[in-house]
């Protein structure tokens, strides 16, 4: 839980309450608002939780969405009593003038009315993967939710199964196009929908459908939606949000906000704090730097994504057989069973002559690095974010959530990488790997480099997710009188 406090502007003093979900995807984009919002009179308070107890997404191929649901439901009685001392206990110069908080965290909001401190929601993931969320009534009313069972296939990994599977009409199934996301209706298809509209664990799917439902029907109660993408970008989806909640400001992507509105400070009060949860291997750097321009694939999926051992051993080798450099992002709980019998030699051989492995990466500076050519990654939003300003091409393998339908966006509507979802064989790993990094390395850039020249734009002086926040922060001074 963070207090921010906007120091910066004339009296009163705003204070922002800040409440992320602990996972990375989350913790990394919140932290960078709070310092745009405060350059960076930041206060993080703790919240008296040992660590043993903490509730974190396990390694588990079974469904990530249900543990994150579970760390929600019983981290939300822990916080309760600080958020309440937060919002209710505070003297007059220290009242919260207004409580941003993360999607997921809907019961947060109650607290907020009950204390009838001003809400803003703050949805970190993309607007298309936001947008799809919202639409879940309609697709369940109109029947195309949920649909048949691919998913036990697509977590168990099972590569036969799959090559059975590709064989037989449900993976056909797949490929209809959805009707029901307005926006979207010439291009998604239904394996791009968001995880849990699959569903053989029929009432763990409802259940989760029902939760975020509830979400979204908390976030257009919110005064205003802050998301992390920007107009030039999402645009059309942007508008279709619009349509339901009013008053919505993009003000993305927010690293690379922050770290410009940082670089014009004369003097910056953020000494660059770290938002990250992983302790950063840095030597894969020197590594790099070894490597010749634009020759290596950089590997990674986040920090929730897991594999299952012949999931893992089609990637590595898929990794190998494309003959390319790699840096790989190795977490040590990536993989959610042991690895049956000895690692084969030839990988072993291959990874000694062209990868690099570690267990957590400097990202944003890995992918910033000359030596990057691709990026395979689990299409999470910050992880895509930072490709575009990095202007790095991605191959997409998501994994659940939004990622699916981002990765579609990034295959599909922006062009800018190729999108694996699906599949785990390892031929196929190769012969994409190749795609983006040599064959069709041409075109992908050449989107690439006109989508990362807008974002940068957009966090410009005069662009539109500089004067989003400007009015934003407009906003919240206003609350504070
Ligand atoms: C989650 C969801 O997966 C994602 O779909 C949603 O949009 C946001 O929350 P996560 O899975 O962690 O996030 O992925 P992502 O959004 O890409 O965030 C990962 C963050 O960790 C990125 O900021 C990335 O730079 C950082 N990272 C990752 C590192 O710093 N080092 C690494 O080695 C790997």
């Amino acid at each position: 839980i963070l207090m921010a406090k906007m120091e910066h502007q004339s009296s009163p003093t705003p204070h922002v309450l800040i409440f992320p979900l602990p996972v990375q995807g989350h913790v990394t984009p919140m932290l960078h608002l709070a310092e745009l919002l405060c350059l960076a009179h930041l206060q993080t308070i703790p919240d008296d939780w040992p660590p043993q107890n903490r509730p974190r997404p396990q390694a588990s191929n079974v469904n990530i969405m249900k543990i994150l649901k579970a760390m929600v439901e019983g981290m939300a009685p822990r916080a309760e009593p600080l958020i309440r001392e937060l919002l209710f206990g505070t003297t007059e110069t220290d009242k919260v003038t207004c409580f941003i908080i993360d999607g997921w965290l809907s019961f947060a909001y109650d607290l907020a009315k009950e204390a009838e401190v001003p809400v803003i929601a703050f949805r970190c993931s993309s607007a298309c993967g936001n947008w799809s969320y919202f639409c879940i009534p309609q697709l369940i009313e109109a029947g195309e939710v949920p649909f048949k069972d691919m998913y036990a296939l697509i977590l168990t990994g099972n590569k036969y199964a799959y090559v059975q599977k590709l064989h037989y009409s449900e993976n056909e199934e797949m490929d209809r196009i959805v009707c029901n996301v307005l926006g979207m209706e010439s291009f998604l298809r239904y394996r791009d929908l968001p995880s849990f509209c699959r569903g053989k664990d029929k009432s763990s799917c409802d259940d989760l459908r029902q939760y975020f439902m509830r979400e979204v029907q908390q976030t257009k109660q919110a005064q205003f939606l802050i998301l992390n993408t920007f107009e030039d970008l999402e645009g059309p989806i942007l508008s279709q949000i619009r349509s339901q909640c009013s008053q919505v400001y993009p003000i993305g992507p927010l690293h690379a906000h922050l770290k410009y509105r940082l670089g014009k400070e004369e003097t910056p009060l953020s000494n660059n704090s770290s938002s990250s949860l992983w302790e950063v291997d840095k030597s894969c750097t020197s590594w790099l730097d070894l490597k010749p321009d634009k020759s290596v694939i950089y590997v990674s999926f986040g920090s929730t994504t897991t594999f299952t051992a012949d999931q893992l051993m089609e990637l590595w080798a898929g990794l190998v057989q494309s003959k390319k450099y790699f840096l790989w992002v190795v977490r040590p709980n990536i993989i959610a069973s042991s690895l049956d019998g000895p690692i084969p030699e030839d990988l072993l051989e291959g990874t000694k002559k062209r990868g690099y492995k570690v267990k957590w990466a400097p990202q944003d500076e890995v992918l910033a690095h000359r030596a990057i050519g691709g990026f395979l990654t689990h299409s999470g939003w910050n992880s895509t974010l930072e490709s575009i300003i990095a202007g790095v091409p991605m191959l997409c393998w998501p994994y659940f959530s939004d990622q699916q339908v981002n990765s579609r966006f990034v295959s599909q509507v922006w062009g800018i990488g190729l999108d694996m979802k699906d599949t785990c064989d390892r031929s196929i790993v190769e012969k994409m790997i190749n795609e983006v990094m040599d064959e069709k390395k041409e075109e992908l850039c050449r989107s690439m480099d006109n989508i990362s020249q807008a974002a940068k734009r957009s966090i410009a002086e005069g662009g539109s997710s500089y004067s989003n926040l400007n009015h934003l922060i407009d906003e919240i001074q206003a609350m504070s009188k």
